[in-house]
């Protein structure tokens, strides 16, 4: 059986679940004392499908009443973005009027969550803020929108816990560094 992507190679590992879990505690915690008493007007909005398993984490950490739902929104192919974001699933419920947090897998560029925030601004939602589990340190600054970050990574690319490589590697239950075999230590 061939290995479900054979131009890359697993490297270093950055996260283990023990991490992830104490950051989504951390991230839960900013949450709640953020959003105390807005009971179900409150959304976390997950992007499909990077963030699905951070949402689901991140879910049950919070105690504040909330809903979850979904968005889908596309920019890379394999390990490269392709620069143009397109939303591929409009999320179920109305969320004109809600306090909407976008939970994100990881700020790259911020194309994904600018195109989704204009949408919930065109949908009316009553706040928005962006919250996403990693973010590559490529500025100086990250965007004040961008008010929950998990944690800040160099530019690599990573895989696991949600994160693909064209859909491999989603499933790990830990964050790892993806390197090509061409620059991949040869011993
Ligand atoms: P942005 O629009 O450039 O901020 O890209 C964000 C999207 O690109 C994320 O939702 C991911 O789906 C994908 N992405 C960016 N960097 C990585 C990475 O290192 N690993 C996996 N997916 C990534
Ligand atoms: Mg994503």
């Amino acid at each position: 059986m061939s290995a479900p992507n054979e131009t890359f190679l697993l490297g270093e590992r950055l996260f283990s679940p023990e991490d992830l879990s104490s950051i989504v505690a951390r991230v839960a915690g900013q949450i709640d004392a953020d959003y105390q008493g807005v009971g179900e007007s409150l959304v976390l909005l997950g992007v499909l499908k990077g963030a699905l398993y951070f949402l689901s984490d991140l879910s049950r950490r919070i105690q504040a009443p909330h809903q979850i739902d979904l968005i889908g929104a596309r920019s890379y192919d394999g390990t490269q973005s392709t620069g143009a974001v397109a939303i591929t699933k409009s999320p179920d419920t109305d969320l004109t009027g809600k306090h909407v947090i976008v939970v994100e897998d990881i700020y790259d560029t911020g194309r994904t969550l600018a195109t989704i925030e204009d949408y919930l601004r065109r949908h009316e939602a009553r706040s928005v803020a962006l919250c996403s589990l990693f973010a590559k340190r490529r500025g100086p600054v990250f965007p004040a929108n961008l008010r929950y970050i998990g944690a800040e990574i160099d530019d690599r690319f990573i895989v696991g816990y949600g994160l693909d490589c064209d859909e491999a590697w989603r499933h790990l239950p830990y964050v790892a560094v993806l390197t090509s075999p061409s620059i991949a230590d040869p011993s």
